[in-house]
């Protein structure tokens, strides 16, 4: 199951890509714009921290299908290596999907809504099949259901596409998509913080530093070697 972040902060990738066992960045056009930078420079950052192996994720922006087509050709002509273009699944959408898979260019179909969207994208080839989780809910919709739909769908009629799914605002709406299947998932850095803490932990680990400090006095195992008792 795939762990992505989604933001374009070169500093908040930097320390996730240290501590979690990340597989890649998304972006799209909001993310971008926050970071007030050059977009193929910011781009060309990211991958270098992110290195070549870990995919980046980069949306286009056009709403006819040739011009779709036509920036996925420039963003994939500066950016190198692992890359996927996203595409929100209008009808224009879709035909660039169609026209870039076809292509052999790797596509996510974004802007997800309904698990109908998710089988025509994943018809078209994209790779990824994105949901947008906290968005449906806002909508009052049933967004858990909608992944699980989709990847019922997928794996039903044996399409190719993994369900990536975003848009998350708390915890517990990553929890439930990876209940229902989700290949995976991309979460704003503050939310997969706080996925992957919990306040006991921090405060249990406090407590075995303490008893082997009042026993050894020493807060480290290879200190504590050294001293004969
Ligand atoms: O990757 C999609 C995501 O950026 C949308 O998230 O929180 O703006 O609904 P949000």
């Amino acid at each position: 199951m795939q762990l992505i972040i989604d933001s374009a902060n070169l500093d908040e990738i930097r320390e996730l890509v240290d501590y979690y066992p990340i597989d890649g960045v998304t972006t799209n056009p909001s993310i971008i714009v926050k970071e007030k930078k050059n977009f193929l420079q910011l781009l060309e950052e990211i991958r270098e921290v992110i290195g070549c192996k870990r995919e980046l994720f980069v949306q286009t922006l056009a709403d006819h299908a040739e011009e779709i087509v036509k920036e996925a050709k420039y963003i994939r002509e500066n950016i190198l290596d692992k890359l996927v273009i996203k595409v929100p699944v209008t009808k224009e959408g879709i035909k660039a999907i169609k026209a870039l898979s076809e292509a052999g260019v790797r596509t996510m179909a974004t802007t997800i809504y309904t698990p109908l969207q998710g089988y025509i994208a994943a018809k078209a080839g994209a790779a990824y099949i994105t949901p947008y989780v906290n968005r449906i809910e806002k909508l009052e919709g049933n967004a858990v259901n909608v992944v699980k739909e989709i990847v019922q769908i997928i794996e039903k009629h044996h399409f190719n596409s993994k369900v990536l799914a975003a848009s998350f605002n708390n915890v517990q709406q990553v929890h439930d998509v990876c209940l229902v299947g989700a290949h995976g998932v991309t979460i704003p850095p503050d939310i997969l913080r706080l996925c992957f803490s919990h306040r006991a932990t921090e405060a249990n680990v406090k407590v075995f530093i303490e008893d082997w400090q009042k026993e050894y006095g020493e807060k480290s195992i290879v200190d504590t070697n050294k001293i004969k008792i």
